[in-house]
């Protein structure tokens, strides 16, 4: 049973912006937050009701905002504090909720606070992880190691991403002081929830020898988020736990810590590691995302529904076919996703289906990730083969700006923008979506509707009832003895069999009456109601 303290946020369907890539409104090629405030009717229309903003703080971009140099005030190229109010406002009139993204594990090099712990100024001396020597031999998410000399100090810094991204100590009690603060500015000024980034590093474990799920992890949770001040926000942590004991400690009810976190295991298929692309099943996907609803509803929890976000490339072009097919895999992606039990987050873009982007050129890429495996294989991989590797893996994939229409940069902006445009948007972009007969968006609305009025798919339980049956995924929600079936066909052709075909066919992405006995075309997506 879920608590009621939970209970409300199934009705969630919460939609992700990168600002930078959102929409540009005064020609710098760079997306802004009037940006968002103009675009909110498409919002609306398409039928979400909370945004979670990927950082707009001020700073540096080494890591497109993940750097921040003042958590309390906006990057200038993205407008001011007062822009930020006005779109806090317009989304908040339109009853859609704002969480902000949290980035507490590190700042940028050019923040205050390490520009003085750097010159040992008190009370910043210790604001970071200081060493003589590098204290192991940890890698840096973005290459290289984690230790890097400061010459003005004369000794190491931690940190667990670019070099500009030193680690904040968290066993500083004042570290957590000015967190605490941050999160409470915020909220003062009317955020209804949080993203936090790489929540699992705050506390290391040096003795263990692992850079996160350190001793003091939860302690600092609760401190943060356990508090009066923040029990009624909605709070979800990028964290990587593996295990379901992990995430009970993140996320009942009883510890005060988080609503939930995201689980990762189902983007993890088809690369053995980020630039190299391995096989993988739609099966094997679609066991693990059932695997960690059905625990996380068993223990009351909170699952999350997600197949895309700034840091993966597009789903539909790893899993689905982007070609031929788009119209079939990405519509029965989302009712593969959004019918299950959780909450649904949809990443810009994927709701008129854009997909991964082709590009010839090494110039053509901005993400700080691609840097060190460019260098690293220069004279190792043909130029060619780098270039596939970094098409098929690259972060940018998802940061291309959104094309919103066949214009010049997709309609995204005035002038050529930060990163070379989407490679496909003369074919895929919103406005022709909604003008083709078959359109992804037009779906979306749809299946977001249907989801929205039916508490059997908000509050039911879950149940995989995909048996014996060939490369298919089915499962039931069932609420109130009543019943919704949702079968997802992932071959060619298939012949699924399922006891509930003789119900009534609510939702297909295939234009049937029926169920057609069995048959399934390739992608089709069917839900019944029995
Ligand atoms: C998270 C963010 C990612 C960022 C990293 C470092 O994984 O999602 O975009 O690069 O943290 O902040
Ligand atoms: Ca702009």
């Amino acid at each position: 049973m879920i608590s009621d303290k939970y209970k409300h946020f199934l009705e969630w369907i919460i939609y992700q912006i990168y600002p930078r890539s959102f929409y540009d409104t005064n020609g710098d090629g760079v997306g802004d937050l009037n940006g968002i405030t103009q675009k909110i009717e498409h919002l609306k229309e398409l039928g979400v009701n909370a945004v979670w903003l990927s950082p707009c703080y001020k700073s540096p971009n080494v890591d497109n905002g993940y750097d921040v140099s003042d958590y309390r005030d906006i990057m200038d190229e993205f407008g001011t504090l007062e822009d930020w109010k006005n779109m806090r406002n317009a989304l908040h009139d339109r009853g859609i909720k704002l969480i902000m993204d949290f980035v507490p594990n590190h700042t940028s090099n050019q923040h205050e606070w390490f520009i003085k712990s750097k010159k040992k100024i008190p009370p910043y001396t210790d604001y970071y992880y200081w060493a003589d020597e590098p204290l192991n031999d940890w890698q840096a998410c973005f290459g290289g190691s984690a230790w890097e000399y400061s010459e003005e100090r004369g000794q190491y810094y931690l940190h667990s991403y670019a070099v500009e991204q030193p680690d904040l100590n968290f066993d500083n009690p004042n570290v957590r002081e000015e967190m605490k603060s941050i999160i409470d500015f915020w909220i003062d000024l009317g955020v209804d929830g949080f993203r936090i980034d790489v929540i699992d590093q705050i506390s290391k474990d040096f003795d263990g020898n692992k850079n996160r799920f350190g001793p003091h992890l939860h302690e600092y949770i609760r401190e943060l988020f356990g508090r009066e001040k923040t029990k009624n926000i909605f709070t979800v942590g990028e964290c990587w736990a593996t295990d379901i004991d992990e995430v009970i400690r993140h996320c009942a009810e009883n510890r005060n810590e988080l609503s939930c976190l995201f689980q990762f295991d189902h983007i993890e298929h088809g690369k053995t590691d980020r630039f190299t692309p391995a096989p993988f099943t739609l099966k094997a996907i679609a066991a693990d995302i059932s695997k960690w609803q059905t625990l996380t509803v068993q223990n009351g929890l909170l699952y999350t529904l997600f197949m895309d976000n700034h840091d993966q490339p597009r789903f539909l072009s790893r899993f689905g076919n982007d070609k031929d097919l788009r119209y079939e895999s990405a519509t029965m992606f989302a009712g593969m996703f959004y019918l299950g039990r959780g909450i649904p987050f949809i990443y810009q873009g994927q709701e008129f289906g854009m997909t991964n982007s082709r590009h010839e050129e090494y110039s053509h890429f901005r993400d700080v990730e691609n840097k060190h495996f460019y260098h690293s294989q220069s004279g190792k991989l043909q130029k060619s083969d780098v270039l596939d590797r970094l098409n098929f893996g690259s972060r940018d994939n998802a940061r291309r700006p959104v094309a919103w229409n066949c214009e010049k940069y997709g309609g995204f902006s005035s002038v050529e923008p930060w990163i070379p445009t989407y490679s496909r948007y003369q074919e895929i972009n919103l406005e022709k979506d909604k003008n083709s007969e078959k359109s992804i968006f037009e779906f979306y609305k749809k299946l977001l509707a249907f989801r929205k009025n039916s508490p059997m798919i908000l509050y039911g339980a879950y149940k995989e009832i995909t048996g014996e049956n060939n490369d298919c995924y089915i499962y039931e929600r069932e609420y109130q003895g009543e019943k919704i079936i949702v079968v997802c066909n992932f071959e060619k052709e298939n012949q699924i069999s399922c006891p509930y075909t003789q119900g009534e066919l609510l939702l297909t992405n295939y234009n049937r009456a029926n169920n057609l006995n069995g048959n399934y075309a390739p992608y089709e997506l069917a839900v019944f109601k029995i």
